[in-house]
């Protein structure tokens, strides 16, 4: 007799994962350097952890046992954070609402599961991280995609919410993935608020502070305490594979975030928690990762016209280029696998962020080197003409 299979459990690839792989797999096929391909796709720095990470990471591993910490993480470090909202931001958070978690991916699971129960409706702007909705599915909620447009940066708006329905929560990202949009403060303030005055749980992902080219991102914190704020060491401290993020926790959440903490991760990992501690010491370093993606950014939208791409969502953060391909395909899906067979440049169509729309959009990604930009930039220009 057949087993049973969830359904929950069948939530959708990350194609981005499968792009990686299929580039891989090129790269191991490899005879010279001139055939492996620029990897576009993945969004991750480039760079190793800051020194100053690394040096604490390797004193803790001589001096410290690395046993389980508390399940919301050393108070050294969570008084580190508060600190860091306090001078960053100028808001005070007390550090007793502040979890570690196993990065921002451990954070959704752990908010979601204790703000939301099975079959509430949570919405969240599409394009968006493929993660959120597949996170929710598999916790059996109900992911309502708002079909953001050009015109608002590609960010959810009240007007796009009223014609949502009842909603339990909404999920924003400003800068966001995939797109590099922010939400202005009084955009961001504006939709704190239409979730309060509705009971609407807000969720605010803030793993790209840090990496902006302009204006500074704003925290939901600047404008109350009800929100969920979610944060990562991967990207602006660049420690991806560390596995560390955290989240400010609503004070009504406080013990069932714990709770729930305890019971599916008992501690988030300590070797990681010590030698985050350093990061917040790391801001040259970090921002000096900061300055080269902004060089990349702008030799892509110097560079790729040339090569056809020619419209992108507004990149105000983060380390991608949402591109418009709609006049060159209508199967985004089909024209990364010949971009990579072709030119060997890796890039993730945008069908991962946004199942419909997402056929004429493609994310590249410029976390990698500027000599990767130069090249794939040459590479396109080639390959398109
Ligand atoms: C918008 C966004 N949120 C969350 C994550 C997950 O990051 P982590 O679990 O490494 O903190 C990512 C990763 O790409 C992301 O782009």
């Amino acid at each position: 007799m057949a087993l049973k299979v969830s359904r929950r459990g069948l939530v959708p690839p990350f194609i981005v994962m499968d792009v990686m792989r299929a580039a891989n797999a090129r790269d191991a096929a490899a005879r010279t350097p001139d055939e492996r391909c620029i990897h576009l796709e993945v969004g991750q720095p480039g760079t190793k952890a800051p020194a100053v990470v690394r040096a604490a990471a390797a004193a803790a591993l001589e001096s410290d046992r690395l046993g389980y910490t508390e399940a919301l993480g050393i108070p050294e470090l969570r008084a580190r954070i508060a600190r860091h909202y306090r001078e960053r931001y100028g808001v005070t958070v007390p550090e007793g609402r502040i979890a570690i978690t196993a990065g921002s991916s451990g954070a959704f699971l752990i908010g979601f599961l204790a703000a939301f129960e099975a079959g509430d409706r949570v919405a969240l702007a599409d394009p968006g991280y493929p993660a959120y909705r597949n996170i929710l599915t598999a916790l059996s909620l109900d992911a309502v995609g708002l079909p953001a447009d050009r015109e608002h940066r590609f960010q959810p708006t009240p007007a796009l919410l009223e014609r949502a329905g009842n909603l339990a929560g909404l999920i924003v990202a400003s800068p966001a993935n995939p797109t590099g949009s922010m939400l202005r403060p009084a955009e961001l303030k504006a939709l704190v608020e239409w979730c309060r005055a509705r009971g609407v749980r807000l969720v605010s992902d803030e793993i790209y502070h840090g990496i902006t080219y302009g204006e500074t991102a704003a925290t939901a914190l600047q404008f109350g305490d009800d929100a969920f704020v979610i944060n990562s060491f991967s990207k602006y401290y660049s420690m991806t594979g560390w596995r560390l993020g955290w989240m400010v926790v609503p004070p009504d959440l406080a013990r069932s975030v714990e709770v729930l903490a305890q019971n599916l991760f008992i501690s988030p990992p300590t070797l990681a928690q010590r030698a985050a501690i350093a990061a917040f010491d790391a801001a040259a370093e970090c921002d000096a990762n900061v300055a080269s993606y902004r060089t990349n950014r702008d030799l892509l939208l110097a560079r790729l016209p040339e090569a056809g791409f020619r419209e992108f969502a507004s990149p105000d953060g983060a380390f991608y280029l949402y591109a418009d391909v709609g006049h060159m395909t209508n199967d985004s899906e089909e024209f990364c696998r010949r971009m990579l067979a072709e030119a060997g440049v890796a890039a993730t169509p945008g069908t991962d962020f946004d199942p419909e729309r997402g056929r004429r959009f493609v994310r590249f990604s410029f976390a990698g080197t500027t000599a990767d930009m130069e090249e794939a930039a040459r590479r396109l220009k080639a390959w398109r003409r």
